[in-house]
């Protein structure tokens, strides 16, 4: 686990707990890439370049090295390499945007590069930088490889400097660029629409250039960043596997391309579309981190890596590391809510034992419908005659905590702010400006913006205890332009708009300390690196149909872990009405931190007592779900149902779902191989009694189907009797 940078042999070997990554520094000049696998003693790496007709060579070196065919630590724009490339810079002297940077020195040092403004995950063992010159714009480039040795993750980021005289223009700006060999591969992505976020979709990599591509803003309910590049036969547990990832929240570019020999190049970065940077003489610019991880015991160990990483590395520490079962107010009563109908709402939810209640949209300005309000972040006078505080204060002596919706970014033209600013709102001059669910967004690459945001809710929570925000983000970006910024600097609005966005998450987090963050938008259409970074969990999806649900918390788990993947219980289709309906949302909803939404004035002295019985059985393994590592068994996709299970990392317990997708007349038997489980032992289901072995378990636990829809089975699996001593 460490970094080794061999002078005499130009080589540079990077290891983490079971990954090694090679490159070498051809003829001293040009960093190439020679391994990135498991971890091998001494292997016997050389490079080789598989020369091509037509692919350009320098003289000095003949075709034994032609950038287009060589395997590239970082491809740059222009030079020889007519594959995709990670860095396009414009030279506004010589009028190119060609640039061919060679390498300067290696150095490395202990924890991470600081990335400015931008989230950055922490823990860091060490850090390799290659400084890097081009000569002829005169920019200095360094390419930084940070070490997570733990969980077999090296993030990529890099930082150039303008040192010469005249402007340059960053015109794409890819934070990781990684070659791989030769092979047959598929492509897994996690891409769909409102709200059906991270459809898990695998295709074979084909010669050619694909694209996974946000250009919202954000990063999208469309199209997620992380993706992973896998061996042709590779299975959840054989083959190898590559992941990637973005630290980043806005608008993004994922590129793989296979060349013409086989080769397949995967970058992840700012892009270029929905991204440009001005660098005046003396100016530098950081990128935000990107992650990758390998592993070669295929897919779902390369997930348990990235969850791990996130776990360790991106979330920050909750002030509930147990996570509060919430009762949210949207779908229970979506605008109409005032505070008696709260206080109510906050009696019923202790009683049910919910920890707390949240207050959802609606509560502030004249913000009675999705037509008016954003922007003005005083409570409602009508709606709580006797102030914020005071009602707060009230739902927090039922005994529960309190929790509110706000979605700082937004605003409504029919707000008193729009109408003191309308300059503050994204827009581009003498163009009309364009409306998404009624409302524009603020200018948060504009400091008086931000300041102006975190004056508001100074003033609406002081001295009031917020326990949670529900931070929501209901559109994305067209004429993606801050009026704040000078011609020169527009086409930088949408990556400064995030600079803003994540101060004011932080200034959030500091100045409420007690406080957990909840993430939203719309659902999950910022559930990505960058928002863990500055959140404790992230509202899945605004699809709350347990059906839907499967596929959604299904693609979510190859690159989140449970703990962020916020589930609640709702009443879409008769749950509240139809107990079989409701054990089986319960039973989906818990493949994270649970909550319900449901209109807890209205159900049944029989819902409620379920209600209590659900929070009381989750109680039991919300630690193993928060903290268990996950193994998926079953793909809705192909098996009709979705199994898996967590365990403990020494495996005494285990935690088993088999959600059904739909009925299924023919009841076929599935057989759940609960690898992990521990030889000659026994375990106890401690729901309903029965009792198996371990050997039994790893042979296969039967589940037979049942004929009709909302079918699910749960396990909680212990150790029993004289096996405890185990
Ligand atoms: C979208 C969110 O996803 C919902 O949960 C809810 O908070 C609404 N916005 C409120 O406007």
């Amino acid at each position: 686990m460490s970094i080794k940078i061999l002078n005499e042999e130009n080589r540079i070997i990077l290891r983490t707990k079971n990954t090694m990554y090679v490159m070498e520094i051809l003829y001293g000049k040009y960093p190439v890439h020679l391994y990135y696998g498991r971890n091998q003693k001494n292997p016997e790496l050389t490079f080789e370049n598989h020369y091509c007709a037509f692919s350009p060579y320098y003289d000095e070196h003949g075709t034994k090295f032609s950038p287009d065919t060589a395997m590239m630590e970082y491809p740059f724009f222009g030079m020889g390499d007519f594959r995709a490339s990670a860095l396009r810079l414009y030279d506004s002297v010589g009028g190119t945007n060609i640039t061919d940077f060679v390498f300067r020195k290696a150095k490395k040092f202990r924890g991470r590069p600081d990335l400015g403004g931008l989230p950055a995950a922490e823990g860091a063992s060490e850090t390799l930088e290659l400084i890097m010159d081009d000569p002829v714009t005169r920019a200095e480039l360094h390419l930084y490889y940070t070490l997570f040795p733990a969980s077999d993750v090296i993030s990529r980021s890099f930082m150039i400097k303008n040192k010469g005289k005249g402007d340059l223009e960053l015109e794409k700006a890819m934070s990781l660029a990684l070659d791989i060999p030769k092979g047959d591969y598929d492509l897994i992505s996690f891409q769909s629409t409102y709200p059906h976020e991270r459809a898990m979709c695998r295709e074979p990599i084909y010669q050619g250039n694909r694209r996974i591509v946000s250009r919202r803003g954000s990063s999208s309910h469309h199209a997620n960043p992380f993706f992973m590049i896998v061996d042709r036969k590779a299975t959840e547990t054989r083959g190898d596997a590559f992941g990637f990832n973005f630290v980043y929240s806005g608008s993004y570019l994922d590129e793989i391309e296979k060349d013409q020999n086989g080769m397949i190049r995967a970058m992840v970065g700012l892009g270029e579309e929905s991204f440009h940077y001005l660098l005046k003489p003396g100016e530098s610019f950081t990128s935000p981190e990107a992650v990758m991880s390998y592993s070669s015991k295929g897919i779902g160990e390369l997930s348990r890596n990235f969850h791990r990483f996130t776990k360790n590395h991106i979330l920050k520490e909750s002030p509930y590391p147990l996570r509060p079962v919430v009762l949210n107010s949207w779908e229970a009563f979506y605008f109409k809510i005032n505070e008696e109908i709260m206080v109510d709402f906050a009696k019923g939810a202790a009683e049910c034992g919910m920890d707390m209640v949240v207050m959802d949209d609606g509560w502030f300005g004249s913000r009675r419908n999705d037509r008016a309000g954003l922007g003005d972040w005083t409570p409602c006078p009508e709606l709580f005659p006797n102030g914020l505080g005071a009602f707060i204060k009230r739902v927090q002596d039922t005994g529960v905590k309190f929790g509110i919706w706000i979605e700082p970014e937004m605003i409504n033209p029919d707000s008193d702010l729009y109408r003191a600013h309308p300059d503050w709102v994204i827009s581009c001059e003498g163009r009309d400006r364009m409306l998404s669910r009624h409302q524009m967004i603020l200018d948060m690459a504009n400091p008086d913006v931000v300041q102006y945001l975190k004056d508001s809710f100074d003033k609406c929570f002081e001295g009031i205890r917020i326990d949670y925000f529900k931070w929501d983000m209901n559109r994305n970006m067209s004429h993606a332009v801050s009026p704040y910024l000078p011609p020169e600097r527009k086409r930088e609005s949408a990556f400064r708009y995030m600079l803003g966005v994540y101060e004011l998450y932080r200034w959030l987090l500091e100045r409420f300390p007690g406080a957990m963050i909840e993430n939203c938008s719309g659902g999950g259409g910022r559930f990505d690196l960058g928002m863990m970074s500055v959140s404790t969990q992230i509202w899945t999806s605004d699809n709350t149909v347990p059906e839907d649900r499967i596929f959604i918390q299904y693609g979510t788990s190859f690159g989140y872990p449970a703990s962020v993947m916020s589930c609640h219980v709702a009443n879409r289709r008769s749950e509240a009405t139809d107990p079989r309906r409701m054990d089986f949302g319960y039973a989906v909803a818990l493949g994270g931190p649970l909550g319900y939404e449901f209109n807890i004035l209205k159900v049944s002295d029989e819902v409620k007592e379920k209600m209590k019985q659900q929070i009381r059985d989750y109680r039991r393994y919300e630690k193993l779900i928060l903290n268990g590592d996950l193994y998926r068994l079953k793909s809705p996709y192909e098996d009709g149902c979705y199994a898996y299970y967590y365990a403990k990392p020494d495996n005494t317990e285990l935690l088993v779902y088999y959600l059904q997708v739909k009925g299924d007349p023919k009841q076929r038997t599935h057989k759940l191989k609960i690898a992990n489980a521990i030889r000659g032992v026994t375990y106890r289901d401690t729901r309903s009694g029965l009792e198996v072995s371990g050997d039994d378990l790893r042979r296969g636990l039967m589940i037979q189907a049942d004929k009709d829809d909302a079918y699910a089975r749960i396990f909680h699996f212990t150790l029993y009797g004289s096996s405890l001593k185990y």
